[in-house]
């Protein structure tokens, strides 16, 4: 008996059934939840690479191509942890379709465009050539591409804490890998999947420690990029003392004491 696992996108409920495939594509056993909880007890009885199938949004019929369900396996991989929260940020992430690509025009023209008048390389002071930036709320990691693009001599370590964006993070550093024009910054930047709190103290003191945490949702306004905005829906803005404890972190480790 294999249990698969059904996302409905249409109603926002998700079933883990016993499904005979290909024979007559009949769903049997259903089992239905709608809350987290519910739903975390039904996967433990996932076996090993659940087999992902998606419910499309005005019909019955199952969508089951092989593209979406192998990027969805090798989103969520094994974990229960990775199940849940892609189960809960699914849908979010189909609509906007958020991959990270550093070689998107959109990022290389960021990248030609950069100059001495730029927020961010204003932030790394104009006189200091770093050898080692730490990136302490990575995100997506467009920052950080920008960080090493600019200073081509630095290495650049990433820290990201949730586990859906770090996923996306990692697997846009590793196609990157295999990209000849942008091998040679992408080569320099590692990712490492923690509370930069605590992992800060742990890397190679660093010439600059970078912070970008989320806004707070009050202070959010206006129109913002689509991948922003996904970011602020999927990841909580930090309380004021996760901030500070971040912040007095930061200054207590960075070589260079002094922010902009
Ligand atoms: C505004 S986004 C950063 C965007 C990023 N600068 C970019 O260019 O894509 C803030 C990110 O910091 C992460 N974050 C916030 N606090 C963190 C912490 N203490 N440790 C690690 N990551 C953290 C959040 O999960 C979120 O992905």
């Amino acid at each position: 008996m294999q249990y698969y696992l059904l996302i409905n996108t249409s109603t926002n409920t998700t079933h883990i059934q016993q499904i005979n495939l290909p024979k007559n594509n009949k769903l049997t056993n259903q089992t239905s939840c709608t809350n987290i909880s519910d739903l975390q007890s039904l996967i433990s009885l996932l076996k090993d690479n659940p087999f992902i199938i998606i419910q499309n949004q005005n019909s019955t019929q199952l969508s089951k191509t092989k593209a979406s369900n192998s990027k969805i396996r090798s989103l969520i991989k094994n974990s229960q942890d990775n199940l849940i929260n892609f189960i809960m940020h699914y849908e979010t992430w189909c609509e906007t379709g958020i991959t990270v690509n550093f070689n998107s025009p959109k990022i290389q023209k960021r990248c030609d465009e950069l100059s001495k008048s730029d927020l961010l390389i204003k932030a790394l002071g104009h006189k200091t050539h770093p050898t080692h930036i730490i990136d302490a709320t990575a995100g997506l990691g467009i920052d950080s591409f920008l960080l090493a693009t600019a200073e081509p001599n630095a290495k650049i370590s990433l820290i990201e804490q949730n586990h859906l964006i770090n996923i996306l993070l990692q697997d846009g550093l590793d196609h990157c890998l295999t990209n000849q024009n942008i091998y040679n910054t992408c080569s320099r930047m590692k990712l490492f999947k923690a509370n930069a709190c605590d992992l800060i103290k742990t890397l190679p003191p660093a010439d600059i420690i970078y912070l970008d945490p989320m806004f707070t949702n009050n202070s959010f306004k206006g129109a913002v990029k689509k991948s922003m905005q996904w970011l602020h829906d999927i990841c909580p803005a930090p309380s004021e003392s996760e901030l500070n404890h971040l912040f007095i972190t930061a200054l207590k480790h960075a070589k260079k004491k002094g922010y902009y």
